[in-house]
């Protein structure tokens, strides 16, 4: 069954991005001019996904609106002759079709994903979380859709790989070899520390899963953190069908941390060919002046 729609859950507290996500949402935080929700929504839809599902909760409003049409704004835009901003303005409003679902409690990404159940019905779906952004000229998530379509719609989960001293930060998956970019899985297990770790195969927040995780999910006690955890029903899961993990391409930034997010607007300034220039004198300039060097 072809995979439509997409979860994105945006309910979180976003603690580590304080004060800012004390009044605005996380993922309207923009790398650039450009917020972070735009690049998960954009590499969904150039997977061909059809339908997103914010999983919101109050006063993330503004994720919802980023993708609406604006007309006050596209009329003033017209009239001051302003057509590339027009246009760019548009794309995002007729982007795809965004339906939000509430998480009135944060009690986890687990039930977070819960949430969007009955918006998802009784077909497979994607989940991209926020904090993370890959880039690759074929999508992550396409990439996974390919994987479960070839192996007759089993679950799949996206892995990078990590070094040994990082796996208590991550998600780690365990299972059997299949090639050199999959693991048939037996499991999860969560930030092992690295003499625990099955593997240095790291889940960095894309999947595709089967709406049978719903009824887990409605199962499963509260986990680590004190929060129902979708690792918890992904364990489960692999006792009762397929699960793949696969070793996705692309270059992945973890923007839900202040480094990573700095990390990745360096990096996608670097890759503009309108900033890099200026850009790059701005920082030795930036150097000079903390008598700093590199
Ligand atoms: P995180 O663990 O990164 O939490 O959630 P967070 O709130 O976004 O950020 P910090 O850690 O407090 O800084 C992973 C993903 O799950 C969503 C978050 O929005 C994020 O996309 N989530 C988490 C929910 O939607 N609901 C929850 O109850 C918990």
């Amino acid at each position: 069954m072809k995979i439509r729609k997409a979860i994105v859950p945006i309910a979180g507290k976003g603690t580590r991005f304080l004060p800012a996500t004390k009044e605005i949402a996380k993922e309207i935080i923009p790398i650039i001019n450009v917020p972070m929700i735009h690049y998960i929504v954009e590499e969904a839809v150039n997977a061909g996904i059809e339908q997103i599902v914010f999983v919101t909760a109050a006063g993330k409003f503004s994720v919802e609106d980023y993708f609406d049409r604006n007309l006050e704004l596209e009329h003033f835009l017209e009239r001051n002759k302003k057509s590339k901003e027009l246009e760019l303005v548009r794309r995002i409003g007729t982007m795809v079709e965004v339906t939000s679902v509430r998480q009135k409690e944060q009690l986890g990404l687990g039930h977070a994903v819960l949430c969007a159940k009955d918006v998802i019905g009784d077909e497979p779906f994607a989940i991209l979380l926020g904090d993370d952004i890959v880039r690759n000229p074929k999508p992550a998530i396409q990439q996974l859709i390919e994987v479960s379509e070839a192996r007759s719609g089993a679950a799949v989960i996206g892995v990078m790989e990590v070094s040994a001293s990082e796996t208590d930060k991550y998600g780690i998956v365990k299972g059997d070899i299949i090639d050199e970019k999959t693991l048939k899985m037996t499991g999860m297990v969560e930030k092992p520390r690295p003499q625990d770790a099955p593997t240095n195969l790291a889940t960095p927040g894309r999947y595709i899963l089967p709406p049978e995780i719903f009824s887990i999910l409605r199962t499963i006690p509260k986990g680590a953190g004190n929060e129902y955890q979708l690792t918890d029903a992904i364990n489960i899961l692999c006792q009762q069908r397929d699960v793949f993990a696969y070793r996705f391409e692309g270059e992945r930034f973890d923007t839900g941390n202040v480094l990573g997010y700095l990390e990745a607007t360096v990096d996608f300034a670097l890759k503009d060919p309108e900033i890099r220039d200026k850009f790059l004198a701005t920082i030795k300039t930036r150097l000079q002046k903390n008598g700093l060097s590199l």
